[in-house]
């Protein structure tokens, strides 16, 4: 089983690295082959809604920025792991173009995503109310969704603002979480 965990903090000490590698290393030591890439340091444009995507059933998207070599890498993966902090409400900036781009998934003909996929969001928050951003978690793994994935429940870390925050309680639940992923 192929795990990759995707982290949408450009953040230098990131609280949601921390938390999707501990995710990672515990679905690892379950047997599963493991990647982490972040996607806020990659060169993701935002859509630019061209439908060049929607051409024939074999054509992807226009732009040829790092997005394109991620088209298959993904395709090619059981899980995918997402994760993004809570900026003003919702998923960060860069998480956000990364889940735009997802539309070139959508062919003429219906979904290229490969059937079976599951995707899960990671959360992470200032406010120590985990329970406050349902749609930040929905927003992350909508693009998956809408190509036909299996979405998981999701998981919200709350009271961080560097990955030194991070208590033991939730580096041990995103460990459980990073199991799970693996059933
Ligand atoms: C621009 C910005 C906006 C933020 N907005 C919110 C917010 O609306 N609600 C919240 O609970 N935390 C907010 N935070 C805090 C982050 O979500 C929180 O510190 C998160 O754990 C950061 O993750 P990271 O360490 O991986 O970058 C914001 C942080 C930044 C930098």
């Amino acid at each position: 089983m192929k795990i990759i965990g995707l982290s949408g903090s450009a953040a230098p000490k990131s609280s949601t690295k921390k938390l999707i590698e501990a995710a990672l290393e515990a679905a690892m030591e379950k047997g599963a082959d493991v990647e982490f890439i972040n996607i806020a340091k990659l060169n993701i444009k935002g859509c630019l809604g061209c439908t060049e995507c929607k051409k024939d059933q074999t054509t992807f998207c226009c732009q040829k920025d790092d997005m394109a070599g991620l088209y298959t890498k993904l395709n090619e993966a059981d899980v995918i792991l997402l994760g993004s902090p809570v900026y003003f409400g919702d998923i960060t900036g860069q998480s956000k173009c990364f889940v735009d781009r997802m539309y070139a998934y959508l062919g003429p003909a219906g979904s290229r995503l490969k059937k079976g996929k599951k995707a899960a969001a990671i959360i992470t928050q200032g406010f120590t109310d985990e329970t406050h951003y349902p749609i930040a978690a929905e927003h992350l793994t909508k693009g998956f969704e809408s190509c036909g994935a299996d979405v998981l429940s999701p998981e919200f870390f709350g009271g961080l603002h560097n990955a030194d925050e991070v208590t033991d309680a939730q580096l041990a639940r995103a460990k459980a979480f990073g199991e799970k992923l693996t059933e």
